[in-house]
Order: structure tokens, then C-alpha cells, then sequence
């Protein structure tokens, strides 16, 4: 059986709303949550796996090689709360060491994906209370109540770095709320590390194309969605690492001047002209735990590869 989410407020309206916003201003940005539709968290998937794109195969052996010291850390009978779940993956290496979880409440925005991730990994796990929630997970939730002292604390994951998609600013306000939402127990966090530039280049622009695709589908699911109308050869793929930002700008590449139309209403491009669709920000080891420090947390251990390509982070939330 698959549990029912808690809520849903991804809706239509709100990627025309946004996506009609992004077209008026100048310069054009969206948010790269709406490159999650099901298409988009199946191509997703697909980057994960490809050789240039390291993060996720490099943060899946940390977790690992340290599942066991990170289920220590944890606790028994812990809350687990996933900020952009996906596809299960990597919890599933925690929750096979974590000494009786109490449960687990994934937030994604991609709903139909979640719950049948959710369904499969119930299967595997028939003792734990799954509760997914579909929806932003920018946005605070109305989590269950806190646990009952005596009882496991929250523990919070954040992994693949997609923390990286935030503004510094923005990272901090989303580290302050979450050490607020898991007082009295910490967040496990995935944090990519600045690098060679060209081996982030790489990441973002694949060989097999997967990453344009990735790209390109937000224009395309405008298409499906809302009738938006474009040529179909007349956007790009564009990313390209902005060193004193220190983060791969993802960027939708107008070829030639032209005319897209969304709902009646008709924007110009002019060539050369882009639709900025992510930031994946990098950071220093230390870079990033002053920023957790700022909004709240205690650091604790920090894991990372032979490489130091990609870290974990164990942070402390305040007391309850
Ligand atoms: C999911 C935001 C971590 O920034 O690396 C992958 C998304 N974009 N390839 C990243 C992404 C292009 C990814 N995050």
C-alpha cells in the first residue's frame, strides 16, 4: 500500500505564474524546482549516473564507507526528515543501519515519483511509519509532533548537494529554519566543494547530452503543461562555471532572436539573450560550516573523499 501525502501545493498556476514573472524580468531567472516534473526527475536520475557527473556516486561511498558511525550519531529511533527525497536512494544506506527508526517524512516536489519510491521502500521496510509530503521543501511544513523526550531525536538529510541551488543568503535562511524544525537533534548535509573548473564543467555539460535534456525540459514541460510556444531548435543548453560566484550557472540560450509565447502573451528574445535556470553553488569545507554555524548549528563531524570533490556534514540543531 502506498501512503497517502500530507499535502500538495505544486500546482499548474504557480509554474505559469512564475514562469510568466521570469519572462517580463530582466535579467530572466526561474527556479530550477520547476525542472521536476516527471520527465525531468527521470532525466534527473539519469545524470546521476553518468561518469562526469561525480556528486552523487562520490556521496553515496561516504555514506557508505560511514553509515554505521552516522547511525551511531543518529540514534535509536530517530525521526528522519529528507529535504528533495527523490528517488530513496541514499537513505536507504542510513535507515539499513539506523537501529529502530521511528520514522520518515520525505518532502519532494515531484509527487507521483515520491510516492512510488515511498511504496517500494515501505516494502522493504514494513515497521516504518513513511510520510511523505509532496510540496517545496523551501517552504516550512507542519511536521508531527516533536518526540517524545527519552524517545530517538530528528535528524534531518539534505543530501546531493542541493543546497548548492540557494544563494548564500537563501542558504542561510533554509539552515536556520531546518535547525529551528530539528531542535534537540542535528541535519546530515551534502555539500559539493569547489574543484578543478574544468572537471565541474564536465559535470554540467555530459557527453551523452543528459544534462541539455535536463535543461531543456523546462521548456518543453511549458510546452506539455501550459501550450507554450516556442521553435523547437531556438534554446540552448548553456552552463558554465562562474569562478568568482564560485557556482555552475545553468542557462536556457536563445540561438537566434525570436518570439516564445505562453498564454497569449508573446516575449522577445534577442540572440544570446538566456533564461538563467540554476545555480549549483560550491564551498569550502570551512566556507560552509561558518554558514551553519551562522544560522544556528554546532559542527560535528565532516567527511569527505580521497579528492575532496564532495563533503558530509553532521551539524547539531539547538536544544528543544
Ligand atoms: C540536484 C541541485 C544538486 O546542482 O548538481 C545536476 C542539479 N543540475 N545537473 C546540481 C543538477 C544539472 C543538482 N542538484
Amino acid at each position: 500500500m502506498s501512503p497517502a501525502p500530507l499535502l500538495q501545493v505544486v500546482n499548474k498556476a504557480g509554474f505559469a505564474a512564475d514562469l510568466h514573472h521570469a519572462l517580463a524580468e530582466r535579467p530572466r531567472s526561474i527556479s530550477p524546482k520547476y525542472f521536476y516534473d516527471e520527465i525531468g526527475s527521470a532525466l534527473f536520475e539519469q545524470i546521476c549516473t553518468l561518469p562526469e557527473y561525480y556528486p552523487t556516486r562520490t556521496e553515496l561511498s561516504l555514506l557508505r564507507r560511514h553509515a554505521a558511525e552516522l547511525a551511531d550519531l543518529f540514534g535509536p529511533q530517530a525521526q528522519l526528515i529528507e529535504y528533495g527525497a527523490g528517488a530513496l536512494t541514499k537513505v536507504r544506506l542510513l535507515l539499513a543501519q539506523m537501529v529502530r527508526p521511528l520514522g520518515f517524512l520525505p518532502i519532494d516536489i515531484s509527487g507521483p515519483h515520491l510516492l512510488q519510491a515511498c511504496a517500494a521502500l515501505q516494502a522493504e521496510h514494513p515497521q516504518l511509519h513513511i510520510q511523505p509530503v509532496v510540496g517545496d521543501f523551501t517552504q516550512a511544513v507542519a511536521l508531527p509532533a516533536a518526540p517524545v523526550r527519552g524517545l530517538g531525536q530528528r535528524v534531518g538529510f539534505f543530501p546531493g548537494s542541493s543546497i548548492g541551488n540557494f544563494t548564500p543568503t537563501q542558504a542561510l535562511e533554509f539552515l536556520a529554519m531546518t535547525a529551528e524544525q530539528l531542535r534537540g537533534g542535528g541535519l546530515l548535509i551534502g555539500v559539493d566543494l569547489i574543484k578543478d573548473p574544468d572537471l565541474l564543467h564536465a559535470a554540467y555539460n555530459d557527453s551523452q547530452g543528459v544534462t541539455a535534456r535536463f535543461n531543456l525540459n523546462l521548456l518543453e514541460r511549458a510546452r506539455r503543461e501550459l501550450g507554450c510556444r516556442f521553435a523547437a531548435d531556438g534554446f540552448r543548453h548553456s552552463a558554465f562555471y562562474n569562478a568568482p560566484l564560485q557556482r555552475i550557472e545553468m542557462h536556457l540560450l536563445s540561438m537566434r532572436r525570436q518570439v516564445l509565447s505562453l498564454q497569449g502573451v508573446d516575449y522577445s528574445f534577442e540572440a544570446g539573450e538566456t533564461l538563467h535556470t540554476e545555480n549549483s553553488y560550491k564551498y569550502s569545507v570551512n566556507g560552509f560550516l561558518a554558514l551553519a554555524e551562522q544560522a544556528g548549528y554546532k559542527a560535528g563531524p565532516v567527511w569527505t573523499d580521497e579528492q575532496a570533490w564532495f563533503s558530509l556534514h553532521w551539524l547539531q540543531a539547538p536544544a528543544c
